[in-house]
């Protein structure tokens, strides 16, 4: 696969997988973004310019994914509008990216016999009881709370059925919560590190006993990597490096680490809807194709997130007052 197209490659989690193709592979990358908010040209900024591409435009756009589509041996599709809050303020582009932006790109693969990688969430499953003993497994039955979380569903069962009624080498990842290097300010760990910097107090949503599974982002490249060339076409793989903190002790971590008191954060409204647990068994992925995970040590993985967020304020303080200004409106 010398070929590959990224769909969302200027957004977190597809930055990251752009980088790892860049440091471990020989492939050649182009990347398909919209530049949404979520977006940032410079998290591909420094790679070489003759192994990595960027195009701007839409998913949704069949004129704009066709001839992309044409030209790549796999397209691995990270696009979409990926922020519960925002979900449930405005859900309308959660439909046309997630929905018919995954549609379309189905529509292009399908027509020109190329291989697809859809990346999906935990968040699919609903969620868990604290005291579950169960955790989410690929035989889990879909029960998703929010837009967000429904969306992506919608997307999982198109590739699934276009696999199924048109043949489409596909294959399904679900992954759990992700954090590194490049997330976007509005998400849980780097409002909090990015809110310290600023010298104003973390920001917990209810009790903060809900339990999030914590994997670094480099992981979910090497399993998406995996799956990619190991991987059963027709299959889904969930993706999870045994990570489950509850986000009060998150919050206290970030804030030990960063020299203060970890008492020192403030309950703020909680989310409507605010799916409790997730938990990702992800024995399929490592007994079928062999991956594991590098980063298991959150409290490194933290100590390395906060001084990204440190070393490159560049990259995020322009967004900062703009995504403070729209929590605060809501309480939050
Ligand atoms: P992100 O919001 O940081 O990035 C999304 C990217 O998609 C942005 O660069 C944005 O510009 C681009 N995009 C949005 N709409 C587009 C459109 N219509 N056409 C082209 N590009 C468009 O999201 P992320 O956190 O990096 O998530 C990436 C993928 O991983 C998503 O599919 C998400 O559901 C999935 N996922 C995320 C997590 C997590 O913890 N963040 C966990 C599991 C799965
Ligand atoms: P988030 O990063 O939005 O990811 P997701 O909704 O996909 O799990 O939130 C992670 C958890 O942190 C979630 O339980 C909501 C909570 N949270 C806070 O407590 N405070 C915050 O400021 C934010 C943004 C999230």
């Amino acid at each position: 696969m010398n070929k590959i197209l990224v769909t969302g490659g200027a957004g977190f989690i597809g930055s990251n997988f752009v980088h790892y193709l860049v440091a471990n592979t020989d492939a050649s990358v182009t990347v398909l973004d919209k530049l949404t908010y979520a977006a940032s040209r410079e998290s591909l900024a420094h790679l070489p310019a003759d192994r990595v591409r960027l195009v701007v435009g839409d998913i949704a756009d069949a004129s704009v994914v066709d001839p992309l589509v044409a030209e790549a041996d796999a397209v691995v599709h990270y696009a979409a509008e990926s922020h519960n809050d925002n979900s449930l303020n405005d859900p309308s582009p959660f439909v046309t990216t997630n929905i018919v932006g995954t549609f379309t790109l189905l529509e292009a693969v399908r027509k020109h016999g190329v291989r697809f990688h859809h990346i999906s969430t935990d968040e699919v499953y609903g969620d868990l009881e604290l005291d579950d003993p169960q955790r989410f497994t690929e035989q889990t039955p879909y029960n998703p709370s929010s837009p967000y979380s429904s969306t992506k569903a919608g997307s999982d069962l198109l590739v699934r059925a276009w696999v199924r009624s048109f043949g489409v080498q596909a294959t399904i990842s679900n992954c759990s919560n992700n954090y590194g290097p490049w997330q976007h300010i509005e998400k849980f760990i780097p409002r909090q590190i990015t809110n310290l910097i600023d010298g104003v107090r973390p920001k917990l949503y209810g009790a903060g006993l809900n339990v999030r599974d914590w994997i670094h982002a480099d992981d979910h490249s090497s399993a998406v990597w995996t799956i990619l060339n190991k991987g059963a076409i027709g299959e889904t793989y969930l993706i999870g490096a045994d990570g489950e903190v509850n986000n009060l002790d998150t919050v206290k971590l970030i804030l030990r680490l960063m020299g203060h008191d970890e008492n020192d954060f403030e309950h703020v409204n909680d989310r409507a809807g605010h799916d409790l647990r997730y938990a990702i068994d992800s024995t399929k992925l490592r007994t079928e194709l062999g991956w594991k995970p590098q980063f298991q040590d959150f409290e490194a993985g933290m100590v390395n997130t906060i001084a990204w967020y440190r070393d490159n304020e560049a990259w995020w303080r322009p967004k900062k007052a703009a995504v403070e200004a729209t929590y605060a409106a809501q309480g939050q």
